[in-house]
C-alpha cells in the first residue's frame, strides 16, 4: 500500500498556511508591528510560504477600553496559532488602583501560556556601536532567561504593610529542569563561544547567598549529565555582569532565574547597541509568542523615530520556532547585510537617523532570493 505522495499515492497535500496572531501593542507598538509585517510579507514571498494573520487587541489601550488587558478567550485562540508576534504593551498612565500597571500582559501570558523561557539573542552586528569596546562578532551569545518562576511568580502576591513589603523568591525543581535542558538544547544547535567556538552553558545565579538558587544550581548540575558534549560553567551573578561588560566573547549560552535574567539581559543589550536592536522569543511546550525585549517607549511613539530591529529580530525567532528557520536565517541575513552596507544608521541613543520606516525599506530591500 502506498502513502500519500508516493507513486501511485494521492498528490501530498499543500502545506496549510502558517496561522499567525498579531498583538499590535501600545505607544511604539503598532509602528514596531507594521514594519515587521512588511518584512514578513517580503520573506513569505521569497521563501514561498503562505500566512494568515489574526489580530488580538491586547495591552493598556485595550485595558483602558475595555477594563481587560486580555480579551476573554484570547489565551486559548494565542495557543493554538503557530506563533505569535507581540508588540511591546503598556502606557505609564493606566494604573490598578495598587498603583502597579493595568496594561502589561507578562504575567497573563508568560503563565498562562507556560512559555518558561525567555530566549534572548544578543549579537553585536557590524555597524553598530555598542556600549563596550567589543567589535561585531565578538559578543554572540544567547541569555536564557527562566520565565514562569523566581521572584515574578510573586508579582501581585507579595505581602505589605505601609511600612514593610516583602516578596517570595520560589524556584522549583521541575521549573528549572526544563528551563535548563532547553539551553543544553540551544546550545547544541549553536556554533560556540564567539572566542573559542566552544559550545558551553553557564549557570548564573547567587548560590552563595540564598538556597533557591543553589537549588537552581544543583539542577543544572543534574541535567548536565545527560549533556556530556556541551561545556559548563558557573557563575555569580554579580561576577556575571562584571563578565558580560568585560569579555562578553566568552559565553555561549547563559541560564538563569527570571529576575536576574531580566536584569542581566537589559545589561547585555546595551553591548549591542541598545534595547532596540535585541528581539526575544517566549517559549513554551504548547505555545510561543516573540516580542522585542523592550517597553512601549511613550516618550518616542507616534513619530517614526523607534528602531524596528528589535521587532524584526523577534519576528526572526518566531520563524524558526515555526519550523520556518531559513526565512528566520534571511530576515537575520538583511538585518546584518543592511547594516553592512550602511543602508540605515543608528544614532547615539539607538534611534534610526531617518527613522523607522528607513530601517523598514532597508531590510526590505536586503531580502533577495537565494
Ligand atoms: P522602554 O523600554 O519603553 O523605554 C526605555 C527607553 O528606551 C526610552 O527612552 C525609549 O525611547 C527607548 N527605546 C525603547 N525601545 C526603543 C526602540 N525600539 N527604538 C528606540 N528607542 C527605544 O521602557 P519604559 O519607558 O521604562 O517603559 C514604558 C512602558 O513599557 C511602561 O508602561 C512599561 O511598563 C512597559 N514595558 C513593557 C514591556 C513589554 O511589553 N514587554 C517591557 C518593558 C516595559
Ligand atoms: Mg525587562
Amino acid at each position: 500500500m502506498s502513502g500519500p505522495g508516493e507513486a501511485g499515492g494521492p498528490p501530498e497535500a499543500a502545506p496549510s498556511p502558517l496561522d499567525l496572531v498579531v498583538i499590535p501593542g501600545d505607544g511604539i507598538g503598532p509602528e514596531l508591528v507594521d514594519s515587521a509585517l512588511q518584512v514578513l510579507a517580503r520573506v513569505a514571498a521569497l521563501d514561498g510560504f503562505e500566512y494568515r494573520l489574526t489580530t488580538v487587541d491586547a495591552g493598556a489601550t485595550a485595558y483602558r477600553r475595555t477594563g481587560r488587558a486580555l480579551p476573554d478567550g484570547a489565551l486559548e485562540r494565542l495557543r493554538a496559532a503557530d506563533g505569535v508576534l507581540k508588540g511591546p504593551v503598556g502606557l505609564p498612565d493606566v494604573r490598578h488602583p495598587d498603583g502597579t500597571e493595568a496594561g502589561l500582559l507578562g504575567g497573563l501570558l508568560r503563565t498562562g501560556l507556560d512559555t518558561f523561557a525567555n530566549v534572548r539573542p544578543m549579537r553585536l552586528l557590524p555597524g553598530v556601536t555598542g556600549a563596550t569596546r567589543h567589535g561585531p562578532g565578538e559578543i554572540d551569545y544567547v541569555v536564557v532567561r527562566e520565565n514562569t518562576e523566581g521572584l515574578y511568580l510573586s508579582r501581585g502576591a507579595g505581602a505589605a504593610t505601609p511600612h514593610a513589603a516583602s516578596d517570595q523568591l520560589m524556584v522549583t525543581r521541575v521549573g528549572t529542569e526544563r528551563v535548563v535542558r532547553y539551553a543544553f538544547e540551544l546550545a547544541r544547535g549553536r556554533m560556540g563561544a564567539a572566542a573559542d567556538g566552544a559550545r558551553r552553558v553557564t549557570c548564573v545565579d547567587k548560590s552563595n547567598v540564598l538556597r533557591s538558587y543553589a537549588l537552581f544550581r544543583r539542577v543544572f548540575d543534574e541535567v548536565a549529565r545527560d549533556y556530556p558534549d556541551i561545556g559548563t560553567e558557573h557563575l555569580y551573578a554579580d561576577a556575571a555582569a562584571h563578565e558580560l561588560v568585560a569579555r562578553p566573547q566568552t559565553f555561549d549560552v547563559l541560564v538563569m532565574e527570571n529576575f536576574l535574567g531580566d536584569i542581566l539581559s537589559d545589561l547585555g543589550a546595551a553591548t549591542v547597541g541598545g534595547l532596540g536592536m535585541c528581539g526575544s522569543l517566549n517559549a513554551g511546550t504548547d505555545a510561543a509568542y516573540a516580542e522585542p525585549v523592550h517597553g512601549s517607549a511613550p516618550d518616542i511613539a507616534g513619530r517614526g523615530l523607534a528602531n524596528p530591529v528589535s521587532q524584526i529580530l523577534s519576528l526572526a525567532l518566531l520563524l524558526d520556532h515555526a519550523g520556518r528557520t531559513s526565512a528566520g536565517d534571511r530576515v537575520r541575513g538583511a538585518v546584518e547585510s543592511a547594516l553592512s552596507r550602511g543602508d540605515f544608521e543608528l544614532g547615539e541613543r539607538g534611534q534610526p537617523v531617518r527613522g523607522t520606516q528607513s530601517v523598514t525599506a532597508a531590510v526590505c530591500e536586503n531580502l533577495r532570493p537565494g
